[in-house]
């Protein structure tokens, strides 16, 4: 089994479940309040170590109450914590999170100790990361330091001959540069994302392979495109495949996008194939967004491989 290391954000979740998202200006009750671990890097990094992965976790947090919880919570969940650092005088990351009823969410992330993970951090933990064979990333950290941290693991696979698989979640979406994309293996946007980054919107598989499109003309090897309850589809130059998603009680999709690619990492790190990834990745998400919270609804391996059963 290849290694994966996650680099990227770790939050503390504050989640308000409302009926329907308030206006404008608009006061509502809400029907209950709990607070998660979440952020998309480690809620990616908890779901691999559910999963059973050789996970580790690359990141910062705080010097307060929750950022000195949160080792633990790795720890517990199978992730090696020996590359996360502890900031001083600055909080953990924050996220405020509404979630509807139908299972929809709105989030609004104050960075906190994520935005102080610098390359000069990166640099003092780079051989812990450079052990590992798979990389995800998202955008929650400085962009400056994903880029740089993409670009010395892909001249480590030059120099060493060894590949290493670079996977980038472009949430929250930003514009990205072309010579970042090169170094990508697999970009893996949803619809917003997608739209996001190339202008097109999307309301049909024709869109989502035309937005695709212009992704691989940028560089990016594989789009692996996240529908939702959809599915997820896989665009190369010479494929296109979708796999749609088995129909769930859909509780709260908090998080949904961090366990499809939990489970396509862990896939590949057991040198399955695209399209068995992809499904397996459909199976991770849709178990997750049938309980509420981020990683508290992560599924462990025994879970997943029993839902594929019934499926
Ligand atoms: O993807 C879900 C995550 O986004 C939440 O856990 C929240 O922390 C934000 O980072």
């Amino acid at each position: 089994m290849k290694n994966i290391c996650v680099i990227g954000s770790l939050n503390i979740d504050l989640v308000a479940t409302v009926e329907r998202f308030p206006k404008p200006g608009e006061t509502i009750t809400g029907k209950d309040f709990s607070t998660f671990t979440g952020g998309k890097g480690a809620n990616q990094a908890v779901a691999l170590g559910r999963l059973g992965a050789n996970v580790e976790m690359i990141g910062k947090v705080g010097d307060d109450f929750y950022g000195r919880k949160y080792l633990k919570v790795l720890e517990d969940n199978g992730v090696k914590t020996r590359g996360i650092g502890i900031e001083a005088g600055v909080s953990t990351g924050v996220a405020l999170i509404e979630v509807e009823s139908s299972g929809n969410n709105r989030i609004v992330v104050i960075p906190g100790a994520n935005g102080k993970v610098d390359i000069e951090f990166i640099n003092d933990k780079m051989n812990y990361i450079l052990e590992n064979d798979i990389f995800l990333f998202q955008l929650e950290i400085p962009l400056d330091t994903v880029e740089y941290c993409i670009k010395k693991i892909k001249e480590t696979q030059q120099t060493s001959g060894r590949e290493k698989i670079v996977i980038l979640d472009p949430a929250p979406a930003i514009q990205i540069k072309d010579e970042l994309l090169k170094c990508v293996d697999y970009i893996t946007p949803n619809e917003t994302e997608i739209e996001i980054l190339t202008g097109i919107k999307i309301t049909n598989q024709d869109n989502i392979k035309k937005a695709a499109y212009i992704l691989l003309d940028r560089g990016v090897k594989t789009v692996i495109a996240k529908a939702g309850g959809k599915g997820a589809y896989i665009v190369e130059r010479n494929k296109f495949f979708h796999a749609p998603a088995p129909k769930v009680n859909v509780v709260d999709t908090t998080a949904a996008g961090d366990s499809f690619n939990a489970g396509f990492a862990f896939s590949l790190s057991q040198d399955k194939e695209l399209e068995e990834a992809i499904r397996f990745a459909n199976a991770v998400a849709s178990l997750s967004v049938t309980a509420k919270g981020a990683q508290e609804a992560m599924p462990t391996i025994k879970q997943v491989q029993d839902f594929i059963k019934t499926w």
